[in-house]
């Protein structure tokens, strides 16, 4: 539904904008930290009750375009400002959790402390409570719009803005609390792939037309590490990962809406999935035993075991935390040990999410092409493959293409790079291939770089459903 203002609240809207945008000069903010301007609030988890400042509705840039989105709320424990230490960290030396709420490449809230989809303590709360500073950044998104009904927040809106985010906490270092050399993104989907991209891609030269545009700090945008949840990510590769891993699964259930792919569709996974091959083996990633990890036309091979091997290994955890997995038929189990699990049956039991193609839709009806759109098209094209079976052949920038893709950029130079990585993606998660976090993760490990990777068994599409071993490992890079 399109809901048209009328002309009255639209400009009453437009100055309350404005007014809350900055106390300077129309349209310009303040990029220095108000330390004045907060209130203070108490949590409770479990038995422990925290007070803390909660700095609100920050906006990040001088020149935002967007000042619900282009905003964020820092969130302080008020005992760094008694003096007083939160286990082993202090004002100075608590690390800065910096989560995202973008999920389908949307618009992003700045995040809050409370409870919950499930209604246990979020990400937020759990930091406050064991001593972090946070720093939740908004970011806008693929439906943004200015109000003259352009879009704002297209490819590459949204890491801009998280980059700006970065920014500002280090323009502000000396007046905000925490380290921000130890500022650890996290993010889940389409907020897994952008906490990537913070990751992967610090100080890149790429983004700094945009950060220019909408007045960030000048200044460093590397973080020290990045929590990745099902990273929608490497998206001008993910149909024919997709294919490859979902070819000759001929139905799909997609959040619930079932269907069975056209004979035209066929022909498109059956074109797709021989793409995948000639990419991987472009990649020229390593096991860690130095197995050169490669697929033949046919889509077998090294690659295939490798990522079969990550299954597996999840499986085993289940059993030796005493799930039965013994209806399961194709997990092949002796002597209390996974030995192997047949991958085919495996694919099948996930079953297949979206039909082909899965990111690059034909009709442009996917939320990739949307936020491949630009302020005045409403969506385009990001693959050569796509772009020639389509009878709209409108194609996002390629410059715009390779700068929503971590992969670019690993081990690149010009790059900063996070040193520390955790990336998660559902065992049963089907919203891209497990090929796409399986080629971040071997492409980062084999350029150096630390991940704690693991697919958790049962676990669907989401994120933060494990945030005592998120903690833990948050603790563990930190020390
Ligand atoms: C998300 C999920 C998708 O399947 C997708 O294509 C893009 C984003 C998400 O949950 O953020």
């Amino acid at each position: 539904m399109v809901f048209h203002a009328p002309r009255s609240v639209y400009i009453l809207a437009v100055a309350l904008t404005t007014w809350h945008a900055s106390a300077a000069a129309a349209g310009e903010a303040s990029l220095e930290f108000d330390p004045a301007r907060f209130t203070v609030k108490t949590l409770t988890l479990g038995n422990q009750s925290v007070s803390y400042r909660a700095y609100e509705g920050i906006i990040y840039v001088s020149k935002p375009v967007d000042t619900s989105y282009q905003s964020m709320n820092v969130y302080v424990p008020a005992a760094y400002f008694e003096g007083k230490a939160i286990g082993t960290y202090t004002a100075e030396s608590a690390p800065i959790f910096l989560p995202n709420n973008v999920g389908g490449y949307l618009p992003g809230t700045p995040g809050t402390p409370g409870p919950d989809r499930s209604g246990k303590p979020n990400a937020v709360t759990v930091a406050l409570a064991k001593g972090y500073v946070v720093a939740a950044p908004g970011a806008r998104g693929r439906t943004s719009q200015d109000q003259d009904g352009n879009y704002t927040g297209r490819a590459p809106a949204a890491i801009v803005d998280l980059k700006a985010a970065v920014r500002y906490l280090r323009h502000n270092g000396k007046v905000l609390p925490g380290n921000a050399e130890k500022i650890i993104a996290n993010g889940t989907s389409a907020g897994g792939a952008l906490s990537a991209l913070l990751g992967a891609t610090g100080n890149q030269a790429d983004y700094e037309p945009y950060l220019k545009a909408i007045g960030a700090a000048d200044g460093r945008d590397d973080v020290f590490a990045a929590s990745c949840y099902c990273p929608i990510t490497n998206l001008d590769n993910a149909d024919g990962a997709y294919e490859w891993m979902f070819n000759g699964i001929n139905d799909y259930n997609f959040r619930g809406r079932t269907g069975a792919l056209t004979a035209d569709q066929v022909k498109v996974s059956d074109q797709l999935r021989l793409l995948f091959p000639p990419y991987l083996n472009g990649l020229r990633l390593k096991a860690a035993d130095g197995t050169a990890l490669s697929l033949d036309a046919y889509g077998n091979g090294s690659f295939r075991d490798h990522v079969k091997s990550f299954v597996i290994a999840s499986a085993q955890q289940a059993l030796s935390s005493g799930k039965h997995l013994s209806p399961l038929t194709w997990i092949l189990i002796e002597g209390g040990k996974v030995k192997d699990i047949d991958f085919t049956q495996y694919v099948r039991f996930a079953g297949r999410m979206k039909p082909a193609p899965a990111f690059d839709a034909l009709d442009l009806s996917a939320p990739e092409n949307n936020l491949f759109g630009t302020a005045t098209v409403d969506s385009q094209h990001f693959t050569q493959f796509s772009r020639e079976h389509s009878a709209d052949h409108s194609m996002a920038e390629a410059a715009i293409i390779r700068m929503m893709n971590p992969m670019n950029y690993i081990g690149d130079k010009g790059t900063t790079m996070a040193p520390h990585w955790r990336i998660r993606h559902g065992a049963i998660d089907r919203d891209t291939s497990l090929a796409i976090p399986v080629i971040l993760t071997t492409k980062l490990r084999n350029a150096g770089f630390e991940v704690d990777f693991a697919l958790p068994w049962d676990q669907g599409h989401g994120g933060d459903y494990d945030l005592d071993e998120l903690f833990a490992w948050m603790e563990q890079v930190c020390h």
